[in-house]
């Protein structure tokens, strides 16, 4: 049995990073367990705010925020962060070294329903000098992150982590450690498993209609077998799932409000889904390039996505590349 803070020492981790990964960690596992009160701790439901994506607020967004804000804060290796529900960078200690982006209540819409929901996180290192009160400072593309993750509250609370050394799950135990479960993560190559949310269709571009009628077409079709289709509305289940067992997971551009690259944003979403999507041997595409070589130009920015089995996702990648 192997402990977080053990397993990361044995990597060699850098010493700054475990703290801020415990930083984290303590603040997930206060946001489990007001996940876990529900309606009895008065958490469910939503505010009267919207956020800076126009978005409703829920309790529990504002809730999950304020604790991670908190903590981070109060470690002083924290030079700032950046959240989905904060519509400007809040700055930390002038001298700190990282920058943590998050998401901090992913696939809110599901709470009221009480089905999976989760807390992204990337983090950076400042550049020297940076203002971390300056939206200009966390403009960094996502190679540049130095780890990222999400942990899941899901039936059990799982933390999935890279620091670039590959992906380990880890669970939430009682003792309220989270104890590494499993190792070395790579994504079937190949899969039989799409999400992807079908009733947004009749707004996506020719060549996304085209790759997904052709799964749908199943063993009759030019791809000569059936597929099955799963969506949570939430991008951390769909991306465990994938991490998990395989699968390809869309978000993509969409010609609702075409002057967005989509839904998901690049700094909360994108980027730490697609370090850990290749650190599991996976692709992480906007469908014409790596989503991590995109050069953020605003901190909120939104980004197409596709991402999971390498084969699969290169597949949907030929039908952009050509004109079918
Ligand atoms: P958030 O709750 O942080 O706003 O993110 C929700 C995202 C993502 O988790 C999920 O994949 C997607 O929105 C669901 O979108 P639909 O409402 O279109 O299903
Ligand atoms: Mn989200
Ligand atoms: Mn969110």
């Amino acid at each position: 049995m192997q402990l977080l803070s053990q397993f990361l020492k044995h990597q060699k981790t850098d010493e700054q990073l475990v703290d801020l990964i415990a930083t984290l960690m303590v603040a997930c596992k206060e946001i489990a367990l007001q996940l876990r009160e529900g309606e009895l701790a008065g958490v469910l439901g939503t505010t009267s705010n919207t956020n800076v994506q126009g978005e409703t607020q829920k309790k529990l967004d504002v809730i999950a925020n304020d604790v991670l804000k908190k903590l981070l804060l109060d470690n002083p290796l924290v030079a700032g962060l950046a959240s989905e529900e904060e519509d400007d960078p809040v700055p930390g200690n002038p001298d700190g070294r990282f920058l943590v982006t998050f998401d901090p209540l992913d696939g809110s819409s599901n709470i009221d329903i009480n089905v999976s929901v989760g807390t992204i996180f990337s983090v950076l290192e400042r550049t020297p000098g940076e203002d971390p009160a300056l939206h200009a400072t966390y403009l960094q593309n996502g190679r540049r992150q130095v780890a990222a993750g999400y942990v899941l509250y899901g039936p059990s609370a799982v933390l999935a982590l890279t620091t670039g050394r590959g992906v380990n799950f880890f669970t939430l135990a009682h003792t309220g450690d989270f104890i590494l479960t499993r190792e070395n993560i790579k994504i079937p190559t190949q899969t039989r498993e799409f999400a992807i949310n079908m009733s947004n269709q009749r707004h996506w571009e020719p060549a996304m209609k085209s790759y997904v009628g052709d799964l749908l077409l199943g063993s009759d079709g030019p791809r000569g077998k059936n597929y099955n289709m799963r969506w949570i509305a939430s991008m951390v289940a769909e991306v465990h799932r994938v991490l998990t067992r395989g699968g390809i997971f869309s978000y993509p551009w969409d010609a609702r409000e075409p002057a967005k690259p989509g839904k998901l944003r690049l700094m909360y979403e994108g980027n730490p889904m697609s370090f850990l999507i290749e650190q599991a041997d996976g692709i992480a595409s906007t469908c014409y390039a790596p989503i991590m070589d995109v050069q953020p130009a605003e901190i909120h920015e939104r980004v197409s996505v596709a991402l999971g089995s390498r084969e699969e996702v290169e597949i949907l990648l030929s039908y952009h590349n050509t004109e079918k």
